[in-house]
């Protein structure tokens, strides 16, 4: 690995099992950018689960479970460095002495403090961690994992757009204020994915149960695609255009899905087969609806098979995660350090 190498960092909350649109916004990413060997640094964010998990004697087992299911879609904790957030305690460090730069009213505009905001007008007894300071400051936690490791590209579906940008606003304002000290992170690429949920909600999202998950089972893959709402007949495309970003707007919400669903799962000539269908405007979506169930089926037996894989155990986890956290704890150290001294204090001050 050379010295000037590209580092990139990604992290998944545990909170239930990694859906579609976790998949085909980050995890498929984390792949493509481990086989190009870039400097990877992929974690499970269990602090951030904190504001969520209701069940907080769960929060471990879900993050053993989403390591696991990181091994099974084929991510190699020799190739990258896969940890636990709460491992590197000395982020939490980092987020305290970003939090000293951060206005208050930057983040009560970021967008999960704001949902959860208007969530608890409608509904002051939501369930969760209402409000909570560590919800207000999450986007300074997300900004300390990002900058912790100097990262340069974090590779996320859209929604966390806002987050990353955060993260290169405080990194901004650090080094302007106390010189250059931290890494600022690429923006987030323009065409990052956000896949719409099962019942045609604009997202796919672990709370919102309309989600397609790689553990589901033939059964259930089956029986959640059939949900799918598709009441609406097809009605004529106005762009000769077959991408998904040009046609899925101009389709009813649920139909969108399957179509989105079918152009990354299989192959070019069946999804063009299905479009052309659509333009026929012919009864067809009972066969689409199966078509795409066996995709998603074959996509997600081999993943199913590595999760249970008894050589991918809890135990066979736990030894990673050690020797993982070693490897990203001098780099960490290093950064904190390199941040106490541009404030003024230092360890080295204090020395003798
Ligand atoms: P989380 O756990 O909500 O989501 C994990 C990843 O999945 C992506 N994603 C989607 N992409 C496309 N379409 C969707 N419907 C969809 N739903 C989820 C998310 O964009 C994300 O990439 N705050 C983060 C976790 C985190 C983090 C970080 C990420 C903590 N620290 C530092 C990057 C860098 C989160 O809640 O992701």
């Amino acid at each position: 690995m050379s010295a000037n190498q590209e580092i990139i960092l990604s992290g998944i909350r545990p909170t239930g099992r990694l859906h579609y649109g976790n998949y085909f916004g980050a995890v498929h990413h984390f792949l493509r950018l481990q086989q190009e060997g870039k400097r990877c640094y992929y974690f499970v964010a269990d602090y951030h689960a904190l504001t969520t998990i209701t069940e907080r004697r769960e929060v471990y087992r879900q993050t053993l479970d989403m390591l696991r299911t990181y091994v099974a879609c084929g991510l190699d904790p020799l190739q990258s460095v896969i940890y636990r957030q709460s491992d590197l305690p000395s982020t939490a460090e980092l987020a305290l002495l970003l939090g000293m730069i951060t206005n208050i009213g930057h983040l009560e505009r970021g967008t999960t403090y704001k949902d959860k905001f208007a969530q608890i007008q409608d509904d002051p007894k939501v369930a969760g961690n209402p409000l909570s300071y560590g919800l207000l400051g999450y986007p300074v936690l997300m900004a300390a994992d990002i900058l912790i490791v100097k990262a340069d590209v974090v590779p996320v579906g859209d929604d966390q757009r806002q987050h990353v940008e955060m993260a290169g606003d405080i990194a901004q304002k650090f080094n302007a204020r106390f010189g250059e000290t931290l890494q600022i992170p690429r923006s987030v690429a323009r065409n990052a994915l956000r896949l719409p949920g099962l019942d045609g909600a604009a997202k796919m999202g672990k709370s919102d149960n309309n989600t397609l998950d790689l553990l589901d089972d033939e059964k259930t893959v089956l029986k959640k695609i059939k949900g799918v709402p598709t009441t609406t007949d097809p009605a004529p495309l106005n762009t000769d255009s077959n991408d998904p970003n040009d046609i899925v707007p101009q389709m009813a919400p649920g139909v969108g899905v399957l179509y989105r669903l079918l152009h990354l799962l299989a192959p070019e000539e069946v999804y063009l087969e299905f479009v052309a269908e659509y333009r026929a405007q012919g009864k067809f979506y009972g066969k689409l609806k199966q078509t795409l169930a066996q995709h998603v089926s074959a996509f997600n037996a081999p993943i199913i098979e590595r999760y249970n894989d008894p050589a991918n155990g809890d135990d066979a986890i736990k030894d990673f995660l050690r020797e993982n956290a070693k490897k990203v704890t001098p780099v960490a150290l290093d950064t904190v350090e390199s941040c106490r001294e541009a404030m003024g204090i230092g360890r080295s001050l204090h020395r003798g």
